[in-house]
């Protein structure tokens, strides 16, 4: 197969809910914000920018929050990309609230999160959300209250799809009692490997995987490091290295790098022009299992 440079095409394409492909590696629209993920981001115009590259990239996968900012993130992609280019997948989370900078509450009564899926479709100029995450279970609100609410987002097809976020197993299985979960959004990355046991049981039933922090490379970025030696190896960068490695782990993976400069984009999409080998993805995946046992 012939690759075209630097498109997120080159990452290969997932079917998210079973009717909406993308592109495999997309984009996290947290790091569009202040401080914090607090009011508007330091430099606008270069936000917008970077939002206006993704079509260009090839990038047509988005994952935003109604606490980014709050509010902010989903202003700033209305802004830049309304109406959404043909094929883009805008995907939003409500259950968090913010009191300040760096706060982030789960709130997860009923009518709050219907308040927030009305919120984020008039942020975001849309009829429907594609896909609406629930940010947080509400640890003090009834479980099945909540996966109730979002079945009935589905009915009244305000959205489309609906996932989750930093999930187990179990709930997974107990919130497919209520809608059809098509994705989970859990920490994961090369040397956090806390959620293995999740990426394993999505992978099994082609639900779409959303790893977050995932260019968290650690440790393993050091100079000397397998990152960095792997990096020498194909010409790239640690990052690259250590997106083109979580983009390897699964087919059902669906990395949303976040940043808020265009030259970064540019360096994080490269990463899907990356195959590693597989002995290179097994000696990383190693050493990445190392170091998560030395710090757990
Ligand atoms: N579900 C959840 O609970 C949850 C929690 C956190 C995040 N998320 C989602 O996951 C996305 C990604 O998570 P994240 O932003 O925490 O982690 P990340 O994507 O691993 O890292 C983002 C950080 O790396 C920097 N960066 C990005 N590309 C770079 C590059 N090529 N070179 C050097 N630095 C680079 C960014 O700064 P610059 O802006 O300076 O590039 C930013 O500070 C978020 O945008 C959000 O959508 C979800």
């Amino acid at each position: 197969m012939t690759h075209s440079p630097s498109n997120a095409a080159n990452s290969g394409t997932f079917t998210i809910g079973g009717d909406l492909s993308v592109n495999r590696l997309g984009f996290g629209a947290m790091r569009i914000t202040g401080p914090g993920i607090w009011g508007p981001p330091a430099d606008h115009d270069e936000a917008i920018r970077t939002l206006k590259r993704l079509p260009e990239l090839g990038v047509n996968f988005i994952d935003t929050a109604d606490s980014y900012g709050p509010d902010v993130s989903e202003w700033l992609i209305r802004e830049a990309l309304h109406p959404r280019p043909k094929g883009f997948v805008i995907a939003t989370k409500s259950g968090l609230t913010r009191s300040g900078p760096d706060i982030w509450k789960p709130v997860g009564r009923p009518e709050y999160l219907l308040q927030q899926v009305h919120k984020s479709l008039r942020n975001l100029g849309v009829e429907q959300i594609d896909l609406w995450q629930l940010h947080r279970i509400d640890p003090r609100v009834p479980a099945d209250e909540q996966f109730d609410a979002v079945r009935s987002f589905i009915d009244q097809k305000l959205i489309r799809h609906a996932g989750l976020s930093e999930v187990s197993v179990e709930n997974i299985k107990a919130a497919s009692k209520f809608f059809d979960v098509a994705t989970v959004q859990n920490r994961y990355n090369l040397v956090d490997r806390t959620s293995e046991a999740v990426l394993d049981y999505c992978t099994a039933r082609n639900i779409g995987f959303i790893p977050w922090f995932p260019l968290a490379a650690g440790d393993l970025a050091r100079p000397g490091s397998i990152l960095d030696t792997m990096a020498g190896k194909y010409g790239a960068q640690p990052s690259q290295i250590a997106l083109a490695w979580i983009l390897k782990r699964s087919p059902v993976m669906l990395p949303i790098p976040g940043t808020s400069k265009v030259a970064h984009l540019e360096q994080n999409v490269a990463a899907a022009d990356i195959t590693l080998s597989d002995e290179d993805f097994a000696a990383l995946d190693a050493e990445g299992r190392k170091a998560f046992r030395a710090a757990s």
